[in-house]
């Protein structure tokens, strides 16, 4: 299975300090927000991982991480021109994954990848994906799902009124058929391809796995949810 970190994005609910910084290098304690979804990623035991970036402010990301050898990974990079999305940023992974199946975590997503499970269920990753859910108190932010009779139907993006206090999180298995289905997509109102659309293309063929994430997980996208994370880090001395 291949990683794929996506660092795009123009992180404009982090400015002034993404005027000069990547959104992903800013500093969660001592270390820089990209190292939590690299660990991510390697607990799941992936190690050949792409990071796609936009072209401002590459250079920080590269100079930090380099070849990955001294975090025990092998890096390759792939710049997201404008910021059309976050599909369209995985889209740019099609050559690098090949015929392999993808692990996809945001860039700015934090996880306690330790209670990951130790599993997949089956099919995922050939015919399935494999999409993280957690139980929020504002889920009009995120990705929602809806369930009928416990069954997963549907996902709204960042609806007004969400229909489940649950939201997708940044962490996703998909088979290699993703880039097929992202060449479909159209942009959305707010002009971008969302992943919201390719997770409902799963979930509407019948192929969408989901597991409940128990441990802790934020974004650290806004001042408020990056103050969550750092004050998790700082009493779990991550
Ligand atoms: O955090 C989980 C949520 O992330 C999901 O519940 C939503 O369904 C999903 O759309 C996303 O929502 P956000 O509005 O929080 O996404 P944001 O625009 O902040 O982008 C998240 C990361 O994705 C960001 O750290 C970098 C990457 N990204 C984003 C865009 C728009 C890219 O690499 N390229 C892009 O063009």
């Amino acid at each position: 299975m291949k990683g794929l970190i996506l660092a795009g994005g123009k992180g404009t609910r982090l400015q002034p300090a993404t005027f000069t910084m990547n959104k992903h290098m800013v500093p969660i304690l001592n270390r820089p927000m990209i190292l939590y979804p690299l660990e991510t990623l390697k607990y799941a035991g992936i190690t050949d991982i792409m990071i796609v970036t936009g072209g401002d402010h590459i250079g920080s990301i590269a100079e930090f991480l380099g070849d990955g050898s001294d975090y025990g990974v092998t890096l390759t990079y792939r710049v997201q021109k404008d910021a059309g999305g976050i599909a369209q940023a995985l889209g740019l992974a099609k050559d690098f994954v090949g015929s392999d199946s993808v692990a996809v975590v945001l860039g700015d997503n934090i996880f306690d990848y330790t209670t990951f499970p130790e599993k997949l269920p089956e099919g995922v990753g050939s015919t399935h994906a494999f999409l993280f859910l957690a139980l929020v108190p504002d889920a009009s932010r995120f990705g929602v799902p809806e369930f009928k009779d416990g069954k997963l139907v549907g996902i709204e993006e960042k609806p007004k009124e969400p229909k489940s206090n649950y939201a997708v999180t940044g962490f996703y298995i998909y088979p290699p058929n993703v880039f097929d289905i992202i060449s479909t997509l159209k942009p959305s109102a707010r002009g971008e391809l969302e992943l919201t659309d390719v997770n409902n293309w799963y979930v509407k063929n019948d192929r969408c796995a989901h597991h409940l994430h128990t441990g802790f997980w934020s974004d650290a996208g806004t001042r408020n949810s990056l103050k969550e994370v750092i004050d998790w880090a700082h009493a779990r001395e991550f």
